[in-house]
C-alpha cells in the first residue's frame, strides 16, 4: 500500500492494524489519565515545564523558564540547584529513608541493597574523597565502572560537588578510554579492578593503566576493588576507593550549580563518525529526566523498577540513575549478562525482586525471541505491570512477543524515542492513556512538538519523512564537548531553527509516528526510498526469523538491489527454499519492489556495544567493499565471518 506524498523523503508501505489501549485497571491508578496535559502542555510549554520543575529542590528559584537564541536554549535562567541533593538528600531526609534506591545483584549472585539514606551516606563521602583530592567544580572527572553502585555513587558525588562527569562504557577499549580522557582533559579516573562478564573477568585497571599513561591530564585514579585480584598501583597516582572513603568525611555541602551549568558529557558514535562529547546541563535535564520518568514509567513508591542499560549509556544515565532517583524510585541494578549461568537470568531476577517496571532494548528482546519461550516460561513474572523499549525501532514481531511472553498481554508497552542528545524520551506512548500499536513510537510527550518534514522544510501529514523537532525542550544538548561548530552543522543545518535528529520515520492516520530507521541507512530502489525497518519487519515477521538487517548494494537496473541478513530462531534450519520463502513473505507483506534479491544466514549480526545493528558494515560487504571502521562493534569477528559467507557465496 504505497502513498506517495508530494515530498517523497521516504516512501512507505508497511501497515500494522493491532491496537491494544490501556488495560482499564491500569488506566485507573495512572499517574496521568487525563488526555487534556497534551493540550495544557502546548498552549503553554513553559509553564508545563515550570510545573514539573517547580516539584524539584531549587536553592534559587529562576528569573525566566526559557531563553532561546537558536541553536542555544537556556532553561530556568538564573535558578540555583542541585542533582545530588534532588536524587538523595530528598528522600534520605524524609521517612523515605529507609526505602531501598538500589537493589544490586553481581552477575555471581551477590546481593546488595543501599537504601536512601546509605546513598546519601555514601554520596557524601565520595564527595569529600573527590573535594580532598582537588577535585573542583566544573573539572572533568572519567568514570570507567562495571556496573556497581560505586558507579551511581561517583555520579551522584560529582554532581554533588559540580565537577562534570564523562562516563565511559566499562566495555570500551583502552583506546577509547584514553581518546575521551583526551577531548574532555579530565583530571580524576575512577575504575575498578575488574568486572564480570559471562563469568569472565574484564581488566578494567589494566585498560584504564595503557589509556593514563597516554593522558597526562589524569592526576588520580580511583580504583574500586570489584574482584579482588592483585593489581599493580602507581605510587602518587593510584588509589583504593575503600582506604580513601575510610578518611572520608560524612557531610559535604552540595554546591549550588546554575540550572545552565553542565552536568555531564557524554561521547556518543552513534552507528557512524567520531565520537562526540554531547554536553547536558543540569537544572533542564533534571526536570526533563524527572518528568519523563514520572509519566511514562507510571512510577509509585511500591514500585521496582529495572532498566537493563548500562550507567555508560545516556539511558543508564537519565533513567537508571537521574530520573528514577530524582522521583525516590527503588531500582534493580544488574551487573552481568543476560544469558549468564543460563538464559533465563532476567526473568530469575524479575522473579526474585518483584520487578514491576521493566525498560530494555529490542536487540535484547530479539536476542530471547531467537533463544525461545521455554526460558520466561519458567520464571513467575506475574509481578510486572508496565514494559518499556529504546534504543532502535521494535518490529511488530517482537513487540507483540514482549505483549504476550513477557507482559503477559496485560502489561502497556511503552516504545520510547530519543536519544543521547535529546537527553530525555521525547516520542513516547504515556501508558495510562495511550492506544498503543505495535512497532508505533506514538505521540510526542506533552510539551514536546515534533513533526515530518521533507528536504525542503515542507511538513508531511502523512507518509513517510525526516523526523524534527521544533521546539525547545529542557533536556536539550546544550553543544558538543569543544565543538560548536560540528554542533550547528549536525544538528541544527537541514532546517532554521528546528533539531535535526537524523531517523526518518512515518505518520498514520491517527497521527501516530512509526520510526523507520536512520535517514543514512535510507534504501532507495527504483526511485522509492524504503526505510530498513519496513523490509526488516516483514522479515521478523516469518514465523522463524529472530532478527534481520536489510542494506543495499548498486544494481545495473534498479539502481539498487537489497540484500537481507538473516538471524532465524534456534532450531531452524537455513536453506535455499527458506530464502525463496522469506523472499515471497516481503513481497507479500509490502511489494515486489522491497523483495530481497540476496537473503544471507547470519547466526549473529554485527552490533555496536549498546547493540545497534551497524547496517553501515553490512552495506560495505554487500557492496565487496573494504571493510570500514569496525572499532565500534561488539564482536569484530562477526562481520569478518559474513563477509567470508557473503564472498563465498559466488553469485
Ligand atoms: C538513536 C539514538 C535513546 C537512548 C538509547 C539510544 C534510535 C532510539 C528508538 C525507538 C526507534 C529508536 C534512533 C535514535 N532509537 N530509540 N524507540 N524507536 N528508534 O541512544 O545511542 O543516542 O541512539 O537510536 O535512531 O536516533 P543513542
Amino acid at each position: 500500500m504505497t502513498r506517495e506524498s508530494k515530498s517523497s523523503a521516504i516512501d512507505v508501505f508497511l501497515e500494522e492494524t493491532r491496537v491494544f489501549g490501556p488495560p482499564e485497571a491500569f488506566r485507573q491508578v495512572a499517574n496521568v489519565r487525563d488526555e487534556n496535559v497534551y493540550a495544557r502542555a502546548r498552549a503553554n510549554p513553559e509553564a508545563f515545564w515550570a510545573e514539573f520543575a517547580s516539584e524539584l529542590e531549587w536553592v534559587k528559584k529562576w528569573d525566566r523558564v526559557l531563553e532561546w537564541n537558536p541553536p542555544n536554549a537556556k532553561w530556568f535562567v538564573n535558578g540555583q540547584i542541585n542533582v545530588s541533593s534532588n536524587c538523595v538528600d530528598r528522600w534520605a531526609k524524609t521517612e523515605a529513608r529507609n526505602r531501598a534506591a538500589i537493589i544490586w545483584e553481581g552477575e555471581q549472585g551477590e546481593e546488595r541493597t543501599l537504601t536512601y539514606w546509605d546513598l546519601y551516606r555514601e554520596v557524601n563521602r565520595f564527595a569529600s574523597v573527590l573535594k580532598k583530592l582537588g577535585v573542583c567544580k566544573g573539572d572533568r572527572v572519567a568514570i570507567y565502572l562495571p556496573m556497581i553502585p560505586e558507579a551511581a555513587v561517583a555520579m551522584l558525588a560529582c554532581a554533588r560537588i559540580g565537577a562534570i562527569h564523562s562516563v565511559v562504557f566499562g566495555g570500551f577499549s583502552a583506546e577509547s578510554l584514553k581518546s575521551r580522557i583526551e577531548d574532555a582533559q579530565a583530571k580524576l579516573l575512577i575504575t575498578a579492578d575488574g568486572g564480570y562478564r559471562r563469568g569472565e573477568v574484564i581488566p578494567l585497571k589494566h585498560d584504564a593503566d595503557y589509556a593514563v599513561a597516554h593522558t597526562p591530564s589524569i592526576e588520580h585514579v580511583i580504583v574500586v576493588k570489584r574482584i579482588g585480584m592483585p593489581q599493580r598501583m602507581k605510587k602518587g597516582r593510584d588509589l583504593w576507593w575503600h582506604d580513601l572513603m575510610r578518611e572520608a568525611d560524612a557531610r559535604v555541602e552540595p554546591e549550588p550549580m546554575d540550572s545552565e551549568d553542565p552536568l555531564f558529557i557524554l561521547y556518543t558514535s552513534g552507528t557512524t563518525g567520531k565520537p562526540k562529547g554531547i554536553v547536558h546541563s543540569t537544572g533542564g535535564y533534571l526536570t526533563g529526566v524527572y518528568a519523563t520518568t514520572k509519566w511514562v514509567f507510571d512510577l509509585k513508591p511500591g514500585d521496582v523498577y529495572w532498566c537493563t542499560a548500562d550507567v555508560g549509556w545516556i539511558t543508564g544515565h537519565s533513567y537508571v540513575v537521574y530520573g528514577p532517583l530524582a522521583n525516590g524510585a527503588t531500582i534493580l541494578m544488574y551487573e552481568g549478562a543476560p544469558d549468564w549461568p543460563e538464559r533465563d537470568r532476567f526473568w530469575r531476577l524479575i522473579e526474585k525482586y518483584g520487578v514491576t517496571i521493566f525498560y530494555t532494548a529490542p536487540t535484547a528482546i530479539r536476542a530471547f525471541m531467537k533463544w525461545g519461550i521455554e526460558w520466561p516460561k519458567r520464571c513467575n513474572l506475574s509481578s510486572l505491570r508496565l514494559l518499556g523499549s529504546v534504543g532502535e525501532p521494535i518490529n511488530p514481531e517482537a513487540w507483540m512477543w514482549y505483549h504476550t511472553h513477557i507482559g503477559g498481554g496485560k502489561c502497556p508497552i511503552v516504545d520510547t524515542w530519543w536519544q543521547t542528545e535529546t537527553g530525555m524520551i521525547l516520542i513516547t506512548p504515556l501508558p495510562g492513556l495511550t492506544k498503543t500499536k505495535p512497532g508505533s513510537v506514538t505521540k510526542p510527550f506533552p510539551g514536546i512538538e515534533a513533526c515530518l518534514l521533507n528536504e525542503r522544510g515542507e511538513q508531511v501529514e502523512r507518509g513517510g519523512g525526516y523526523l524534527a523537532i521544533t521546539k525547545p525542550w529542557p533536556a536539550m544538548l546544550r553543544g558538543i564537548y569543544g565543538d560548536p561548530e560540528r554542533f550547528q552543522i549536525q544538528y541544527w543545518s537541514m532546517w532554521k531553527n528546528i533539531y535535526f535528529p537524523g531517523d526518518g520515520a512515518k505518520l498514520d492516520g491517527d497521527g501516530d509516528f512509526w520510526m523507520l530507521g536512520r535517514v543514512d541507512d535510507v534504501l532507495n530502489v527504483a526511485g522509492h526510498r524504503i526505510g530498513t525497518m519496513e523490509v526488516e519487519s516483514a522479515l521478523v515477521d516469518h514465523a522463524m526469523v529472530a532478527e534481520s538487517a536489510v542494506v543495499s548494494r548498486p544494481h545495473e537496473i534498479k539502481g539498487e538491489a537489497l540484500v537481507a541478513f538473516v538471524t532465524l530462531k534456534e532450531g531452524n534450519k537455513s536453506s535455499e527454499s527458506l530464502a525463496r520463502q522469506l523472499k515471497d513473505h516481503v513481497t507479500q507483506k509490502i511489494g515486489a519492489i522491497a523483495r530481497p534479491d540476496d537473503i544471507i544466514f547470519s547466526v549473529e549480526l554485527p552490533k555496536t556495544r549498546s547493540g545497534k545493528i551497524m547496517r553501515r558494515l553490512l552495506k560495505d560487504i554487500a557492496q565487496g567493499k573494504v571493510l570500514g571502521d569496525t572499532t565500534t562493534l561488539a564482536d569484530p569477528e562477526v562481520v569478518s565471518r559474513l563477509k567470508q559467507q557473503y564472498e563465498g557465496k559466488g553469485e
